[in-house]
């Protein structure tokens, strides 16, 4: 088996942290490890590092050796351009076998149970040779989340083990909480396990545009993905072949997860900041603060305050989404 982690995300839902040259799997945020390294951390446990493959940009070589000097340095494979999660996957992908199951995970991800984990994606990797098809991991729902992917399981084949009946990536509001009221959807946690060969061939059928291109690269030539990226639909896993294949299974995770989205996800981990040493609030409540400074607030509520050497974030909670625009206007005055 092989492993793959997709770390090529340009990192923008952390400012003032993350940067474009230091995007989120980089940053420590729930220890003294970055993401990605804690996620080589959780797959180390079963796998060894040279069966342990990165996605990333081109730009991302030096800080991802650095975070895990461990794996071989060829296991780096190296993206001209971000082309998002689909042709990442394919490339991914074809560093394995003909019938080697390949595990493509995001490197960005909290999930503290190792054993736990490793359980389920045993059940997965399994699902993977019995089945041969596309195996999701869900995660049972608990908001009308719009910002994941929805997997609708159907008939039940063995023990936390459903052949999938649709797959909808990111639906709208309305649509996610009639998802939710149904009780038979899952969210889709974004990692997925397939042999090789079965991937290749629903690409084939869902996705032509990529595998066209993609179908003989050799992961390992970074020339000849420069001359191939270009060509390619900037498109994820989800929209070109997750939503259109019909040969999706899901196995329940058992484990916990977040997929640390934005600030407001770390702030449900860690808790408000209210009570802190150098946080002093007059006429206000649950605000969540990192800042080395004494920090005043005054006539305030549920607010995010990030205080680091790249910048000065103050939002509202229910706005957190809306950094991305700061991360424009940035880049704009930045040209
Ligand atoms: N190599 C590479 N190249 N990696 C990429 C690229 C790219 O162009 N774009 C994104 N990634 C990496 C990110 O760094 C991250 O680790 C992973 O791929 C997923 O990308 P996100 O951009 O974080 O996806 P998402 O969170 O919006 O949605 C996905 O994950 C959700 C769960 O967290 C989807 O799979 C959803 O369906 C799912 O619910
Ligand atoms: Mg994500």
């Amino acid at each position: 088996m092989k492993a793959i982690i997709l770390a090529g995300g340009s990192g923008e839902r952390f400012w003032p942290l993350s940067t474009s040259k230091k995007p989120k799997q980089f940053l420590k945020i729930f220890s003294e490890k970055s993401l990605i390294r804690e996620t080589f951390e959780r797959l180390q446990f079963k796998l060894s590092p040279e069966d342990i493959f990165v996605v990333t940009g081109e730009k991302y070589k030096e800080q991802t050796i650095k975070e895990l000097p461990e794996i071989p340095e060829k296991n780096v494979i190296l993206e001209p351009i971000a082309k998002n999660t689909a042709p990442a996957c394919f490339l991914g992908t074809l560093v394995a076998d003909e019938n080697e199951v390949v595990f493509i995970l995001p490197a960005d991800h909290y999930i503290p149970d190792k054993e736990k984990f490793w359980k389920t994606v045993g059940l997965a990797v399994k699902a993977a040779e019995e089945y041969n098809g596309l195996i999701t991991l869900g995660i049972m729902p608990t908001r009308p989340e719009t910002g994941y992917g929805y997997i609708e399981s159907g008939e039940l084949l063995e023990d936390k083990v459903m052949k999938v009946s649709s797959f909808k990536e990111k639906p709208d509001f309305n649509t996610a909480v009639e998802y939710l009221k149904k009780g038979n959807y899952f969210w889709n946690s974004g990692m997925f396990i397939w042999k090789k060969s079965v991937f290749i061939k629903e690409m084939e059928l869902n996705h032509h545009k990529t595998f066209e291109v993609l179908k003989d690269v050799n992961p390992y030539n970074i020339d000849e993905i420069k001359e191939k990226y270009p060509k390619l639909e900037k498109i994820s896993i989800d929209y070109a072949l997750m939503e259109k294949s019909k040969n999706v299974y899901t196995v329940k995770a058992e484990f916990e997860w977040s997929d640390v989205g934005n600030w407001v996800s770390v702030r449900e981990m860690e808790g408000y900041s209210d009570n802190k040493d150098n946080v002093y609030l007059v006429n206000s409540k649950n605000v969540f603060v990192k800042s080395n400074k004494n920090v005043g607030i005054v006539g305030l509520e549920n607010i995010i305050v990030i205080d680091t050497e790249n910048g000065l974030l103050i939002s509202k909670e229910t706005e957190i989404n809306k950094i991305r625009d700061i991360v424009k206007q940035l880049k704009e005055k930045d040209r």
